[in-house]
């Protein structure tokens, strides 16, 4: 019987009750498939941070490096930490510490889930985003120039911004701020060669999103280094496409996209419209991977600190990234069993959360996926 020992940070707001519903589910695949889980749950979040004024302590990264995966909940609860500590403190902290490169996020609508897109049906949209996870404006190198530096500060920011103006009569509305995008081309290419090993494995289609035709440095590099990749890949159709373009497409045709390439930033735009197409953000899990190393498996919406106590909100999309988690360590039929227990719960349409028009609370919905998972035995 294999055995799993997978750190777990239930987090903040509706976090751990979410997380709950993901270990019932893996569990009971794990008494159908064999394997057993000794979870290692972490109190990191809000309350950890306001207790002991820290994020992450580098030694509880270096401990959960001997992980390969982690599965999360949410992190960020405004009410106790002021927004963007925990966010930039531990989530991602987390995807560049261990260097996850990829956000796996599918956009996929389920039977039985109604899509606010008009005419449009499951076999309609079934995509994956891939979403470079370390880059692009994340790398956090940015500044203010007036407010709070001295002079001898302003000069430096002035030379190294090229911005002419006399030190003496500066005041508060002179102030200007800048925050930069970077992109490496080794960055750019494993990101971009990932995405077309899942495009090859699937129907043969890889759309890359980007800016190119105003920040020409950054997606210009990102447009020579997908076009040079493509070479490897003869059999993958490609297409570049603009972001604001793709905002339409994924509205008017989500039909056409297969797998899609993107920028750090525009994938993160672009995967809660994602979300929203395939049900709403209570369906949607992502994956932050780094195929040799520690990854870490999420639900895509935030800790909703409002609904937390109230076993109310959907956790599918915890169970599903935990389906995203046990495929990822090598459990492809355990992890396959799971999206199917999804699925029938789904389209039987009788146990679901408010957000799909149900009652059930849930710990219901977690339940009956447990209970499926267990009643289709093997598949
Ligand atoms: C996401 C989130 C994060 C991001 C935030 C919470 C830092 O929006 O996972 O999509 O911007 O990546
Ligand atoms: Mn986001």
């Amino acid at each position: 019987m294999s055995s799993y020992k997978i750190p777990v940070i239930p987090g903040d707001g509706i976090g751990p009750e979410v997380i709950a519903e993901g270990k019932k589910v893996i569990e009971a695949a794990g008494e159908v498939y064999g394997f057993d889980i000794d979870w290692w749950d972490l109190p990191l979040g809000a309350d950890h941070y306001v207790k002991t004024g820290e994020t992450v302590s580098e030694e509880t990264l270096k401990e959960l490096g001997h992980y390969r995966a982690i599965y999360l909940g949410s992190l960020g609860d405004e009410h106790k930490v002021k927004a963007g500590i925990l966010e930039k403190g531990v989530l991602l902290k987390m995807r560049f510490y261990f260097d996850q490169y990829i956000n796996l996020r599918p956009v996929k609508l389920l039977e039985g889930v109604e899509t606010p897109l008009k005419n449009k049906t499951a076999k309609d949209i079934d995509f994956y985003v891939v979403r470079e996870n370390t880059e692009d404006f994340y790398a956090g190198i940015g500044g203010r120039c007036t407010k709070g530096l001295s002079k001898q500060q302003l000069k430096l920011k002035r030379e190294m911004y090229s911005v002419k103006f006399d030190l003496d009569i500066l005041t508060d509305s002179d102030e200007i701020a800048y925050q930069i995008g970077v992109a490496s081309r080794e960055g750019t290419r494993r990101i971009i060669d990932y995405a077309f090993v899942l495009a090859e494995k699937r129907n043969k289609h890889l759309s890359s999103v980007d800016k190119a035709n105003v920040l020409t440095d950054i997606y210009g590099l990102w447009r020579e280094v997908f076009t040079e990749t493509a070479k490897n890949y003869p059999n993958v159709k490609t297409d570049f496409n603009f972001v604001d373009a793709v905002t339409m497409w994924f509205v008017k045709n989500p039909e056409f996209f297969d797998v899609i390439v993107s920028p750090n930033m525009f994938g993160d735009i672009i995967t809660d419209l994602g979300a929203m197409i395939q049900g709403g953000l209570g369906l949607a899990p992502g994956g932050n991977i780094n195929p040799e190393g520690t990854s870490m498996f999420e639900p895509m919406g935030g800790s909703a600190p409002k609904y937390k106590g109230l076993n109310k909100v959907n956790p599918i999309a915890t169970v599903w990234a935990g389906s995203l988690m046990m495929e990822h360590l090598g459990e492809r039929e355990a992890a396959h069993a799971i999206l199917a227990a999804i699925e029938k719960n789904l389209a039987a349409g009788k146990v679901r959360t408010y957000d799909l028009g149900g009652t059930s609370k849930t710990s219901d919905v977690g339940t009956d996926i447990a209970r499926i998972v267990k009643e289709q035995g093997r598949i």
